[in-house]
């Protein structure tokens, strides 16, 4: 049995009459990175909050189908044991960081006092994290000073700190410049390289081109394309349903249209050159 299975799930908020996730399946397996892409209010979001139990116990709402995670299914699954499982940094930081504690330090041990880790190790793992995240210099101050992108990166520490098997991410990088989204897609490359399964919602897709093992694409609550990277991002026709497609397929298109044919679609830089290279024999 996969890590977590959707079976013809359909999940509508309170009061709403359209669900926000409609007849979806999926199966997740642990130690894998998956990468969500798709337009505006496509349910990536809501797709996050059902697999980290929010949807339906905190959201309420309708939840139809089946959902499992380890076997367990999501509409009686005990959402604080799940939370010490499944870390997830939230798209808005400003909801994630707590507003109680006085400087960031605290704010990223705050998660791991709860669990009752032992001082010495807080230490340790926050200064470890805060290097990883280069928030270092953060650490004295106040949560609520910071900017959207040093929240964006204590949210992401105080979650990645927690050591959790399983990530849950929702636009990590939306208020970070290139290079702070590079170093974000470097550490949570390396949390894949450690074993941990992540899901990450992100428009950047020409990173997930390179670092994703499978990519789901969702449009107005459906999921109309998931698999293996590289079939899924040379489907040209995903541009038309509001998926965004890496550059090098875009480029890849350009050629065919001038009659140059590549071997198969390059969907990384790499790949794309390695291609053009082998054509220039
Ligand atoms: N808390 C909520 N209550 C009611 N409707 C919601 C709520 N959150 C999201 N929605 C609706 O659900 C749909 C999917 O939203 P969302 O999952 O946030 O999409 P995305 O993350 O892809 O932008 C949208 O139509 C949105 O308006
Ligand atoms: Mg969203």
């Amino acid at each position: 049995m996969a890590f977590i299975e959707l079976n013809d799930v359909t999940y509508t908020y309170p009061l709403m009459k359209e669900a926000a996730l409609k007849n979806i399946s999926y199966k997740f397996e642990k130690g894998k990175f998956y990468g969500v892409i798709g337009e505006n209010a496509g349910g990536k979001t809501t797709l996050c909050n059902l697999l980290r139990g929010l949807v339906p116990h905190f959201y309420k709402g309708k939840l139809k189908g089946s959902a499992t995670i380890n076997g367990e299914d999501i509409k009686t699954i005990d959402v604080d044991k799940l939370s010490t499982q499944i870390g997830y940094i939230f798209q808005n930081p400003f909801t994630q960081i707590s507003g109680v504690k006085k400087s960031v330090f605290e704010e990223i041990a705050i998660g791991l006092e709860n669990l009752g880790v032992e001082k010495g190790e807080i230490i340790e793992r926050v200064l470890k994290i805060a290097k990883l995240v280069n928030i270092e210099s953060l650490l004295q101050k106040n949560p609520n000073e910071l900017s959207g992108g040093q929240r964006q990166r204590v949210a992401f520490a105080s979650v990645i700190a927690m050591d959790t098997d399983t990530f849950v991410i929702d636009e990590p990088t939306s208020q970070l410049d290139p290079d702070g989204t590079e170093a974000i897609f470097e550490i949570i490359h390396t949390l894949k390289e450690q074993g941990k399964t992540i899901v990450l919602v992100e428009h950047k897709v020409d990173l997930l081109a390179e670092y994703a093992d499978e990519m789901l694409v969702m449009n107005k609550g459906n999921l109309i394309a998931g698999g293996p990277t590289k079939e899924v991002l040379s489907d040209l026709s995903l541009l038309e349903k509001g998926a965004m497609l890496p550059h090098t397929v875009l480029f890849n298109h350009e050629l065919k249209l001038k009659g140059v044919e590549l071997e198969h679609v390059p969907v990384t830089k790499e790949d794309c050159i390695s291609q053009l290279k082998l054509r220039m024999k």
